[in-house]
């Protein structure tokens, strides 16, 4: 006979946090949001702890190396999508790691032997008038001189005129060397009263770009991710269980700090050969998560593989219809409670915490505490960064309002079957997601500054200062379906938003 389980499967909207005591020491400010991203032995600290419990959705909808930068460079995390091809999957974490703020690598490079009708197509192309005059055309060529608009008259000059007959040769450059710190190029640049200080390596190959409208914009970033040896942003990148013999290598090459294996269902014998295969090959040095399970059997399954932590949920994103399609899944609030639980004990029984990501499902900010709350240590977020100028996807005016494109891993779009693989043929037999808009929002940085000011508002409220004590302290409530709609304004008359 089946198995039947007592407890209904519900979501965080179910839910809501009771107040606990608020002391005088619980502000916002004093509120720590740090939380370890992989295992760890009691009393030890965990190889990679984030300062913000947020990951992007393994998503090629949302994690490229421009959300990964944005999101590193305030405390989180992203997971580069892995349905792609290997090279530039690889590339892309390259590009992450690279980054150094204020130090842009230029995308507008021409050569000597280009014309001025090149030139001008190239700043139609990237909208950008500043130029590398290289020897190959290429970001890092060897520098031979620089164009900007000021080198030419657009409407006078001959089309055909040659490039090294108008640029800025090398000669004449002011040029900083690379290992230059951002403040003494920002010096040099105001010394010479420059637009762009290009970087040169010791061969006269450009290196980057320091623009002098960027130095307002490089204010402190204090929860920026970084790797304590190199001060390089850390980054993560899903993998699937069909090409991780040459794609981990790949990516563990680039760089990569943290790799997930991205499934939609990870309780598998696929799952466990990927995890003990790089647990093997790099004597266990490469880190690794596992998922999505939504049961204690998946999580101590995935742990016992050696998963360096756990990813939960099964049909509860947004743009997720497996469900309705294969009827499998689990409520997000239930998954979650149940895994922590699976969690903890392990915890107790051998003294290594293995902690647990919630991913999908997150709607409202409040859904994040409550994720937290009971138990999540990190939660991972498709829809949530999808509307953000920072991720890879176009934005449209739809009906008159702002959206950005967001479709699944299992729309025929992304066609990811990896994800959905059941070792049959390399093909989708069936969607399980959808192709959508998500209302567009504006710069990641000040939504997320306004969804952390809520959580770290409500952890006071609960009197925690860290996600370890509202983990221990918080109490937690069902809801009735009539007080959800106590708890929306009501009675009343709203007025229209101008
Ligand atoms: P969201 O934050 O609610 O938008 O959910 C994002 C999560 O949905 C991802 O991290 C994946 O776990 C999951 N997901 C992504 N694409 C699909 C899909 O096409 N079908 C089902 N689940 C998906």
């Amino acid at each position: 006979m089946a198995i039947y389980l007592d407890d209904v499967s519900r979501t965080f909207g179910e839910y809501l946090l009771i107040p606990g005591l608020t002391t005088k020491q619980c502000t916002p400010n004093n509120v720590s949001l740090k939380t370890p991203l992989v295992k760890f032995k009691k009393g030890e600290t965990p190889a990679i702890e984030l300062n913000i419990p947020f990951v992007s959705a393994i998503m090629q909808s949302v994690s490229d190396s421009g959300l990964a930068i944005a999101l590193a460079r305030n405390g989180g995390l992203s997971f580069i999508f892995g349905s792609q091809p290997i090279e530039s999957q690889a590339e892309m974490v390259r590009k992450v790691k690279k980054f150094k703020a204020g130090f842009v690598t230029s995308d507008s490079n021409i050569t000597p032997e280009n014309t001025l009708a090149d030139v001008l197509a190239l700043v139609k192309r990237t909208g950008h008038t500043t130029m590398g005059v290289t020897h190959d055309g290429t970001p890092n060529g060897r520098l031979l001189g620089m164009v900007t608009s000021r080198d030419y008259r657009a409407e006078k000059d001959p089309l055909d005129k040659k490039v090294k007959d108008f640029m800025t040769p090398f000669a004449k450059l002011t040029v900083g060397t690379l290992g230059i710190s951002l403040s003494d190029a920002n010096q040099i640049i105001w010394e010479h009263k420059l637009n762009t200080l290009p970087i040169i390596d010791k061969d006269q190959n450009l290196a980057y770009f320091v623009f002098r409208k960027d130095y307002d914009s490089h204010k402190d970033n204090p929860k920026e991710l970084l790797n304590p040896r190199d001060k390089k942003l850390l980054v993560g990148a899903g993998i699937n269980t069909r090409d991780y013999k040459e794609r981990v290598p790949a990516l563990v090459d680039a760089g990569v700090d943290v790799l997930c294996v991205d499934s939609s269902d990870g309780f598998s014998e696929w799952q466990r050969e990927t995890i003990e295969w790089i647990k093997r090959e790099y004597d266990g040095k490469v880190l690794v998560g596992g998922g999505n399970v939504v049961d204690q059997e998946g999580f101590n399954f995935l742990v016992e593989a050696g998963a360096d932590f756990v990813k939960v949920g099964i049909g509860g994103g947004s743009i997720c219809i497996t469900r309705e399609q294969k009827g499998i899944g689990r409520g997000q609030a239930t998954a979650v409670i149940d895994v922590a639980a699976a969690r903890d004990k392990y915890f107790k029984e051998t003294g290594v915490y293995v902690p647990i990501c919630s991913d999908g499902g997150i709607v409202h900010d409040y859904h994040m505490v409550l994720a937290l709350a009971m138990g999540a240590d990190f939660l991972m977020m498709g829809r949530y960064f999808a509307r953000f100028d920072e991720s890879p996807t176009k934005r449209l005016v739809v009906g008159g309002t702002y959206v950005k494109e967001y479709w699944g891993e299992g729309s025929n779009r992304a066609h990811n079957w990896q994800r959905y693989d059941m070792g049959g043929s390399e093909s989708l037999k069936f969607e399980e997601g959808v192709d959508s808009y998500v209302p567009y929002a504006g710069k990641l940085k000040d939504n997320l500054d306004v969804t952390l000011g809520k959580i770290q508002s409500t952890m006071c409220s609960c009197g925690a200062t860290s996600i370890h004590d509202l983990q221990q302290h918080a109490k937690i409530t069902l809801v009735s379906s009539t007080s959800i709609v106590e708890g929306g304004a009501h009675d009343v008359i709203l007025k229209e938003h101008n």
